[in-house]
């Protein structure tokens, strides 16, 4: 079987597909599918719709939560999504052996465990299978979905009997307001919350949000998902650990600082580990969080897939929580890289240099109107070979993968000003001031994940939208875009930008342009630019860089900056970026 082929399903995850596609066809109701379940959990009770009889028993009770999920009539409007079995369990030994190593002397024998929206039961089911067999404390679940608990109840059942008195199942929400009165706050908290934003139409419609609540003054973006992130700080003992499984963007996104603020008030020792592969129906990357009371640290770690255990992952320690985001550091290195930079107060990269996009076309029908090919044998100067109203136009192509040197372009554009109307304007359509083009530029490729920058002295090249384009303000720095040059392709940029560069999808790679010109630059910028300033400049005559002179860059600009292991920073960027640093091959 080829490597890109998908892992054949299992027999469980087969029937289940089928069964779901099989009620879906019959359009069974959420009553329909909640009796067909009844029914097979309790054999002897036989009542059931005619319309469900269709359907062959589950052949195990994994197959038939897989159902429940599969077969859920308003799924997404309900965040019906369950924790794979792999994350669950590292979920749950990372939970456990937290609060034992905060509670050295305890016994996990007594605990109280909760998951406050807990399906078919995988974070409880996974926990069950680290504690001890003589358990006596109490594995609580919460959720508005009565089938999905008694799903819940049997599986933590199945072989585990003597867990009958100690299981207590609620139906309801995990987010009411009663809730610790009735049982008590949790020693440890396992929870996947359902990512229902409440803000849309479709959703503000479902039972799930209409459970009467007093709207509760929580700070940032309102969402069912976010309501359980504050929820857990209640539902917590103070001593507790809580484990969550959340999109990424709790980690990352700017719109969820004040729930980090929040989170890092209470919990302030904090790990991360973000998963890169996506555990769930959607393209989305997953965090798992574990908080605790405790020294005050974060640590992060990174694994394509879930690793087998919490141990397995390379731990590295970065600034405390806060309402910063979570950074993900890949090597031990990197976190000095990133620090020294941070250290260099006081001058940015736009107190000397502006940084610019390129025109956009717009929509299709004026990309068609401005733009057109340059054809091969023109690949010359404006004045010589283009008409007059027409420029050569530089896209992200344009510019080598490693940087410093641009190739010719191969599209020409119609810079004309009374081409773009007010309404065009509207769509999008902009061809931006023409000083930034018309002058000695360094051109950036927007869409890389790191500065890859080239040079431009010609000052009739144009750039599209997929560049961005840096000058000098002042005349007398010109020269010293040589050297800037180099600063934006070394390794240490290149690895403080990745770092640093705020929201990192992919499909936003136009944040970072705000962001660029808020580059610190280092004491003495100046000599170091006009040092690396020759080096750049004999880089960008090369068809391939001299690996010697790459590395001649790297070791001036660590130099420059006291950062001591040039070869650690190499082989941390080599991690990054799965390339070296200091050799094109
Ligand atoms: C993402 S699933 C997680 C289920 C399970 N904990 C797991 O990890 O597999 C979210 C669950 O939240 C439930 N849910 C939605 N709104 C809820 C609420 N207000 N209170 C409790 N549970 C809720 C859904 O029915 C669904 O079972």
């Amino acid at each position: 079987m080829s490597a890109k082929q998908p892992p054949s399903p299992t027999p469980d995850h087969a029937w289940a597909k089928s069964a779901a596609k099989k009620a879906h066809a019959a359009k069974l109701t959420a009553k329909q599918i909640q009796s067909l379940i009844h029914r097979w959990l309790s054999p002897s009770d036989q009542t059931s719709d005619p319309k469900a009889q269709t359907l062959s028993a589950p052949p195990s009770l994994a197959a038939l939560a897989r159902f429940h999920e599969l077969a859920h009539p308003n799924r997404s409007d309900h965040g019906v999504y369950y924790t794979p079995p792999a994350a669950a369990a590292l979920m749950a030994q990372a939970a456990l052996s937290q609060w034992q190593s905060a509670h050295p002397h305890a016994s996990t024998q007594n605990l109280t465990i909760l998951d406050p929206a807990a399906g078919t039961g995988d974070l409880l089911l996974a926990a069950r299978d680290f504690l001890p067999r003589n358990f006596t404390g109490r594995l609580i679940a919460i959720d508005t979905d009565r089938a999905a608990l008694e799903i819940a109840r049997a599986r933590l059942l199945e072989n585990h009997p003597h867990l009958a008195d100690h299981i207590t199942l609620i139906t309801g929400s995990g987010l009411s307001p009663t809730l610790t009165k009735n049982i008590g706050q949790a020693d440890i908290l396992l929870l996947n919350p359902p990512y229902v934003p409440a803000y849309s139409r479709r959703s503000r419609k479902t039972k799930v949000l209409s459970v009467k609540q007093k709207k509760q003054k929580s700070p940032g973006r309102v969402n069912l998902f976010t309501r359980f992130i504050h929820a857990i700080q209640t539902l917590t003992k103070p001593t507790g650990v809580a484990c969550t499984i959340t999109p990424d963007t709790l980690a990352f996104a700017d719109s969820y600082a004040p729930d980090r603020a929040e989170l890092a008030k209470r919990f302030p020792s904090q790990r991360w580990l973000l998963i890169e592969k996506p555990l769930f129906d959607a393209a989305v990357q997953n965090v798992i969080g574990l908080f605790s009371q405790g020294e005050c640290q974060t640590q992060s770690a990174q694994a394509n897939h879930v690793p087998a255990s919490a141990d397995a992952a390379t731990w590295i320690p970065g600034p405390p929580p806060s309402s910063s985001p979570v950074i993900f550091y890949k090597h031990p290195a990197e976190p000095l890289v990133q620090s020294t930079i941070n250290k260099v107060h006081g001058t940015l990269l736009s107190d000397f240099f502006q940084v610019k996009d390129g025109i956009n076309p717009g929509p299709a029908h004026m990309r068609a109107k401005l733009i057109s090919p340059l054809k091969p044998d023109v690949h010359t100067t404006r004045s010589q070979c283009l008409p007059p109203t027409q420029s050569p136009l530089l896209t992200g192509r344009d510019i080598a993968p490693w940087g410093f040197c641009i190739t010719h372009p191969t599209l020409a554009i119609r810079y004309d000003p009374s081409l773009v109307s007010r309404a065009e304007q509207k769509t999008g359509c902009s061809l931006r001031n023409p000083g930034i083009f018309q002058s000695p530029k360094l051109v950036s490729r927007q869409t890389a994940n790191m500065p890859i920058v080239g040079i431009d002295l010609d000052q009739n090249h144009y750039t599209s939208n997929s560049v961005h384009n840096i000058r000098a303000i002042e005349p007398a720095h010109t020269p010293l875009l040589w050297g800037l040059m180099a600063y934006l392709n070394s390794p240490v940029t290149r690895l403080y930008y990745a770092l640093s560069g705020g929201e990192t999808r992919a499909t936003l790679p136009q944040v970072r342009i705000a962001w660029l010109s808020r580059l610190p630059l280092p004491p003495g910028w100046q000599t170091l630019f006009a040092a690396l300033g020759p080096l750049a400049q004999s880089l960008a005559q090369q068809a391939k860089p001299d690996p010697g002179t790459l590395t001649q860059i790297h070791h001036i600009i660590c130099a420059h900056l006291n950062l001591p292991d040039p070869a650690a920073i190499s082989a941390a960027y080599q991690t990054r970026f799965n390339k070296p640093s200091c050799r094109v091959g």
